[in-house]
């Protein structure tokens, strides 16, 4: 019998995703070993694949301590925590989860939008808490008809242009470049684009060139009847600046998917009630995440079929 690949798991996948690959592999789990330099000394001649997600990524030391790597499956589409030119140097191949998510991550952004607009966590507090029968719920702000401006025209941006496109929004975007595909205006100025919109929605890739991106001078520039709404990386913020904004009203409020240090993020964000908080959950859909897990396993299949990789990044 042909001795199964022998693959790394960074961090857990949902229990159909963890039964067929251990039933394919020999799985090493990174969160459950004891001693990792017993783990790697034991097994890094014959770990052929890392499994991870998104947020977990692969650095270049953690591939460079498994000299017998051959390919990185990424249960997530953002490729920003794996060391993409490290990968491409040494001929690793890398897939993520692109597509699969889409439509639940623009659904995110825009119940993010309206959550934070009609202030749908503090009324259902008022509900609960008795406020109902003692007077009003203080009023609301309306979303159809706005303004908004989508950072990062990719596939998530356009899911959510297309949705707010039928709340009657008007929509505007900044990019590195503009898209002839699509019927909305390119504003190549982010602190332009957030002056212009009412709502300002980041769905930016992370990584490097989009560090901080977000910075005071978009939250000045986006204003205080402005909301902020971020599904894409926490990295693509000055998270220090968002919370001077939200803290001062310098802005409406925020709905927050994503952050600087994940899941153990700023205390002082908890304290405010200008913002909606998710635990980075766009993609958080059994439906999705179904798809998305299905996708890492016929990429590792593939590879270890000699077949075309489905998804390949590098
Ligand atoms: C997931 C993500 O949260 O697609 C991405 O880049 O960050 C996500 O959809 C993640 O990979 C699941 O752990």
């Amino acid at each position: 019998m042909p001795t199964k690949p022998e693959v790394l798991m960074i961090g857990p996948y949902p229990a159909w995703d963890m039964e067929d690959l251990d039933a394919r592999y020999v799985v090493h789990k990174l969160w459950e070993a004891a001693d990792l330099d017993r783990l790697f000394e034991a097994h890094r001649d014959s770990i052929r694949a890392i499994a991870t997600r998104g947020e977990l990524g692969a650095s270049a030391d953690l591939m460079k301590r498994l000299p017998a790597l051959e390919i990185v499956s990424c249960y997530g589409v953002g490729t920003d925590a794996i060391d993409l030119s490290h990968a491409k140097a040494n001929g690793i191949r890398v897939t993520n989860t692109p597509g699969v998510l889409t439509a639940d991550v623009a659904d995110m952004a825009v119940a993010l939008l309206l959550a934070v607009a009609r202030k749908i966590s503090q009324a259902d507090r008022f509900v609960r808490e008795g406020g109902w029968a003692k007077g009003s719920m203080p009023l609301v702000t309306r979303v159809s008809g706005k303004t908004v401006g989508i950072v990062g025209m990719g596939r998530v941006g356009a899911a959510v242009a297309k949705r707010l496109a039928a709340f009657d929004c008007e929509v505007a975007y900044f990019d590195l470049s503009g898209r002839a595909d699509l019927p909305y205006e390119f504003v190549p100025d982010l602190a332009e684009l957030a002056r212009r919109t009412e709502f300002l929605i980041v769905t930016l890739a992370g990584g490097a060139s989009t560090k901080g991106i977000v910075n005071a001078s978009v939250f000045d520039a986006l204003g205080p009847d402005g909301i902020f709404i971020n599904v894409s990386r926490g990295s693509t913020v000055d998270e220090a600046a968002l919370l001077r904004s939200l803290e001062a009203k310098a802005i409406k409020g925020a709905g927050i998917d994503v952050f600087w240090n994940e899941p153990n993020i700023d205390d002082r964000l908890k304290n405010l009630d200008n913002a909606v908080l998710q635990p980075h959950h766009a993609s958080g859909t059994t439906e999705t995440r179904r798809a998305m897990g299905k996708l890492v396993r016929d990429n590792l299949a593939a590879h270890f079929a000699g077949a075309d990789l489905l998804t390949p990044v590098v």
